[in-house]
């Protein structure tokens, strides 16, 4: 493994990475049954076409709105229509599981001297609530949401948020991804960039 060398800061993608998306399909395992794992894979990927989508039209709204879409498109694909189980998974994906590792992880970087953050699609009141609800607060230096420059991952503009933001140069940005779109956007972009295979 290549050593990484000269890093700053820590900026962490949040959905997938840091926060399992798959949590709240999985909450939901008895209303779903055997359509949990393709709905959420659905659900997520149908998601994130859109964001890249938008970013090419130049049509941004607000990823919470973009997240009931691919749900809506998933849900129909399978067949589902209950309204009480779209609301209970929308309401889910307010309080995502982190992954178990991440308090710690997150605790030994600040510990280390390295300023972590948080650098994502979602919008600043989802964050907020994501990272509330796993208790991460104290943990990050910066929550910076795409809202601040109105387009999605990988948009350079995107990744620039992070380094006006902590005030480290790219090359002293260590950013964390298991999106591999992700991460290869990041490292286009100049970041120094380690992707987390949760595959
Ligand atoms: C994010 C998506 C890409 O949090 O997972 O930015």
């Amino acid at each position: 493994m290549d050593r990484i060398e000269g890093i700053g800061a820590c900026v962490f993608d949040a959905y997938g990475t840091l926060f399992d998306v798959h949590a709240a399909a999985a909450r939901c395992a008895e209303d779903l049954g055997d359509n949990a794992g393709p709905l959420s894979a659905m659900w997520r990927t149908k998601q994130l076409e859109y964001t890249w989508l938008r970013s090419l039209m130049n049509d941004y709204k607000p990823v919470w709105e973009v997240t009931k879409d691919g749900l809506d498109f998933a849900m129909g694909a399978l067949g589902l229509s209950s309204p009480e189980l779209r609301e209970k998974l929308l309401s889910l994906y307010w309080e995502l599981a982190p992954y178990p590792e991440v308090p710690s992880v997150l605790a030994r970087l600040r510990d280390g001297g390295f300023k972590t953050a948080i650098l994502s699609n979602g919008s600043p009141d989802m964050l907020r609530g994501a990272v509330e609800s796993a208790g991460l607060g104290a943990l990050l230096d910066d929550v910076r949401s795409v809202a601040d420059v109105g387009t999605f991952k990988p948009d350079p503009k995107v990744y620039q948020l992070s380094v006006d933001a902590l005030d480290v140069e790219p090359g002293g940005i260590c950013f964390v991804s298991a999106n591999g779109w992700d991460a290869h956007g990041a490292a286009h972009f100049g970041f120094q960039v380690v992707w987390v295979n949760r595959f």
